[in-house]
């Protein structure tokens, strides 16, 4: 049995919009996994191509928004020299290893995908293949560097069963132990940020209504203005987390502070438990503009010398193909490739 060593990987589509379900969601968390894995972290340009380009924006926006999220990225704490942090194309091997995945994976598994379904709509005829692809890349993005954690959001969760599957499959198909099961990491009390808007609705860059998220380039009165508009109901604050059930809203606003000041629920009841909303409400918009302000203070730096962010890329990219290239080699060892 080959032992693997404990390694992270995540990823993020180059978009701009980066908001506060992103930040507590995936960055809180994988800023933490810093102290105690080695991460990679990986700007998935190749997949945000998968969409029409009226999505995904042209070529001066997906150089643009590479640039920008790497920045969010390093503002909210990766550290470029703990951390690889890279865009995915600059490392071949990835789509190289999608290929060989490509025949490992079956058409049927790709079927079940509810993500594509999501994404391709009604018009799946006029979906790309590679959206169709999408979760094949991303099994290759984790596996050519062996990676053992995986921290994603729970909508992530099908595509890294797809994953497992690829990876056993490849391991049975060569009567190998290349290729280790990846375990998903859902973690963190605020991993599900919902719309401001409608608790039941994940918050979205998507959503129309701006209101519904805090983005991580809002004005302090931004931030205090959206949170005082925050859908609440009409109790006040239960003493007790059972009392949350069935209140989407109140339990996101108090998961978002409980996030937001890394305590728990129970904690955040313990304080405003009993009270009216508008006390939660001002103690929360005070915590996301003292927490969000140094970060957005630090993107906007960060981003006056795009040519320091682009280094860092690219340096994490030569790092990353350091792993990649005797991964790829292996794999096509083992598949007897001359
Ligand atoms: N599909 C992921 C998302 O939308 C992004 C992603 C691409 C990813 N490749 C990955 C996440 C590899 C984790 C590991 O959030």
């Amino acid at each position: 049995m080959t032992a693997f060593k404990q390694r992270v990987l995540s990823g993020m589509q180059p978009t701009g919009n980066l908001h506060l379900g992103n930040y507590l969601g995936a960055m809180v968390n994988w800023v933490k996994m810093q102290e105690t894995h080695e991460t990679l972290y990986c700007v998935v340009d190749l997949h945000a191509i998968t969409q029409a380009t009226s999505v995904w924006g042209g070529p001066a926006t997906l150089r643009k928004s590479t640039l920008e999220v790497a920045a969010a990225y390093i503002a909210a704490g990766i550290d470029p020299n703990r951390s690889i942090l890279f865009n995915q194309s600059r490392v071949h091997q990835h789509a190289e290893l999608a290929w060989i995945f490509n025949c490992v994976a079956r058409l049927g598994w790709l079927n079940r995908m509810t993500q594509f379904k999501e994404k391709a709509g009604k018009d799946r005829e006029n979906a790309s293949v590679g959206l169709y692809d999408y979760p094949v890349l991303m099994a290759a993005d984790i596996l050519i560097y062996h990676a053992t954690h995986v921290p994603v959001g729970d909508d992530q969760k099908q595509h890294l069963e797809l994953c497992r599957d690829i990876a056993i499959k490849f391991n049975n198909d060569f009567s190998v132990e290349f290729f280790p099961i990846t375990e998903p990491v859902i973690m963190g009390t605020a991993t599900r940020v919902m719309s401001l808007r409608d608790g039941t609705k994940k918050m979205s860059k998507s959503d129309p209504s701006d209101l519904s998220r805090i983005n991580l380039t809002d004005s302090a009165d931004d931030i205090a203005k959206k949170i005082r508009k925050a859908k609440t109901d009409a109790d006040g604050l239960p003493a007790e987390a059972e009392g949350l059930k069935g209140r989407a809203e109140a339990e996101n606003l108090v998961g978002i502070y409980a996030a937001l000041s890394d305590v728990t629920v129970a904690d955040v009841l313990k304080q405003f438990g009993g009270g009216q909303f508008s006390a939660l409400k001002n103690a929360l918009a005070d915590l996301a503009v003292a927490k969000l302000a140094p970060i957005n203070d630090k993107m906007v730096r960060l981003l006056a010398d795009p040519g320091y962010v682009e280094g860092v890329l690219v340096d994490g990219a030569a790092r990353a193909a350091v792993i990649a290239e005797p991964i790829m080699a292996e794999t096509k060892k083992i598949m007897g490739f001359v």
